[in-house]
């Protein structure tokens, strides 16, 4: 699409015109790009005029044409035959031009070229290459920003989130199977100077030999895409057979310690937990997991999804087909989540969990204390165990609710909450309240199942035996820490 000179030459309109988040708000204000962002495009027609600024915000932001001549202008020193020959600007009707690439802002106000247009709704070529959307923000937000010497990205589309690795990666590798998207993604690495090594292959083919310490992947996940097969959304794989493909290669692709994490799609199939069918993908020796299904959809909702975001017409018959694919499997659902997997020594350790509610920001600290407190429980045995010192994390809560009863209160129900972090909330029994009560980071854990024993006559065999599964389970969810 663009030669290098080219690409500097872009680099240096892109820098001249001033065109990105700061700019534009110290141009217009919060209040008319806040439409903007929701379509409402009145403040901001104002207020542009035909310097540098406005040409890029009339044709970036709001998808409009402008005449040729202030485009030559505005985009000085990339030619504009150059611009038109790559598919950046097309021919309007008359004498003007309008966007043929999109053009966003990554959060660290980076410039991201795509082929997502501002005003895009409709029918996408199949190598269509993404801009930045809901699931490259999970990504982000998601990926662990340990300090690391290698990481790579499969499936980097426009290359924007490999563009936020330098920042915390030694030596950034991303792939694609798609050109057209390693052209963006090369663009987008010039325009911003980053540099990353891009190559081109299915999966993991071109990096066959290699190992990483941080894989992300924010692959082509749909199941069963019938039609046109969507390079960004279609892997070509069978069912949910990427995650497991992914799943399958993390082991083998990580250096020791390294982590790998992914965005899936994956079935609920009748008489299956599908907690279950996520940890099948894993092998039972090296890795760390933790899966997090976010939401589920019905098979309907899932397909009309999806024929939503590539403008598809819904073709009755293709419709048809693609249900009947989740009915001949006895699929009830579609889980939507994301996967962590660690490579360790010994046992594989593998949690699978439904997170639905809103947890605090960033998951990527989520995760960190996550594998932090497996990582503590994976060194823990019952009998080490009742020598650690056990303490509260700051942000629980006891919650309880009470009847009225001949006798005063009546408590029904007793859960604890974590108030920041995971935020869960976790039913508990009148004994694990009262050894809660105990847990200030001072007292052996033996002795507390002592004093619990006496409290209420029983035998500490029995009580600790009783006790010993849900205190893992308070630890591995993050309301009790442990002072070994
Ligand atoms: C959902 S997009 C993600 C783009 C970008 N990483 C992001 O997070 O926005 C998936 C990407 O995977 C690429 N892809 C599709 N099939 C692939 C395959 N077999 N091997 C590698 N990449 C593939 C697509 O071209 C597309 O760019």
């Amino acid at each position: 699409m663009l030669n290098t000179d080219e690409i500097n030459q872009l680099r240096e309109a892109w820098r001249l015109s001033g065109y990105d988040r700061y700019g534009q708000i110290s141009a217009y204000g919060g209040r008319a790009l806040t439409a903007a962002s929701r379509r409402d495009y009145r403040e901001l027609l104002d207020l542009v005029e035909n310097d540098a600024l406005g040409v890029w915000t009339t044709l970036f932001t709001m998808g409009l044409q402008v005449p040729r001549h202030e485009a030559q202008a505005a985009l000085h020193p990339l030619p504009l035959a150059v611009a038109l020959r790559s598919g950046l600007l097309v021919e309007g009707s008359e004498d003007v031009v309008r966007a043929g690439w999109g053009l966003q802002f990554d959060p660290a106000n980076r410039a991201v070229f795509s082929d997502q247009l501002p005003q895009m709704s409709g029918v996408r070529r199949t190598d269509h290459v993404l801009g930045l959307g809901g699931a490259t923000k999970l990504l982000g937000d998601i990926t662990l920003r340990r300090e690391v010497p290698t990481a790579l990205e499969i499936g980097t589309g426009c290359g924007v989130h490999a563009l936020s690795l330098p920042s915390h990666v030694g030596r950034v590798t991303a792939t694609d199977l798609n050109p057209r998207a390693l052209d963006f993604a090369r663009i987008n690495a010039g325009v911003n100077e980053i540099e990353l090594e891009l190559l081109q292959g299915d999966m993991f083919e071109p990096v066959s030999e290699r190992q990483f310490d941080l894989i992300t992947a924010n692959p082509p996940f749909v199941i069963a895409t019938p039609g046109q097969g969507w390079t960004y959304r279609d892997a070509g794989r069978e069912g949910d057979s990427l995650g497991a493909e992914l799943a399958a290669a993390a082991r083998s692709k990580l250096r020791p310690g390294g982590v790998m994490q992914f965005l899936a799609n994956w079935l609920e199939i009748k008489g299956e937990r599908s907690e279950d069918r996520v940890a099948a993908w894993f092998p039972s020796e090296g890795v760390r997991v933790w899966a997090v299904e976010r939401e589920q959809l019905d098979p309907l909702d899932y397909v009309r999804n999806w024929q939503r975001d590539s403008g598809d017409q819904a073709d009755p018959h293709e419709t048809a087909q693609w249900l009947n694919w989740f009915s001949e499997r006895k699929v009830e659902g579609i889980g939507f989540g994301f996967v962590t997997v660690e490579a360790i020594e010994g046992p594989s350790d593998i949690v699978c969990d439904g997170v639905s509610h809103t947890v605090a920001y960033p998951w990527s600290d989520r995760i960190e204390e996550r594998l932090v407190q497996r990582r503590v429980l994976s060194t823990m045995d019952p009998e080490t165990f009742l020598e650690a010192k056990l303490s509260l994390a700051d942000s629980v809560s006891l919650n309880q609710e009470a009847d009225q009863g001949p006798d005063g209160w009546e408590v029904k129900r007793q859960w604890l909450k974590s108030l920041q972090g995971l935020r869960y909330a976790d039913e508990i029994d009148q004994l694990m309240v009262t050894l809660l009560a105990s847990c200030n980071g001072q007292v052996p854990l033996r002795l507390q199942i002592e004093l619990l024993a006496q409290t209420f006559d029983g035998e500490p065999g029995v009580v600790y035996a009783g006790l010993y599964p849900e205190i893992r389970r308070l630890i591995d969810r993050g309301y009790v820490l442990v002072d070994s």
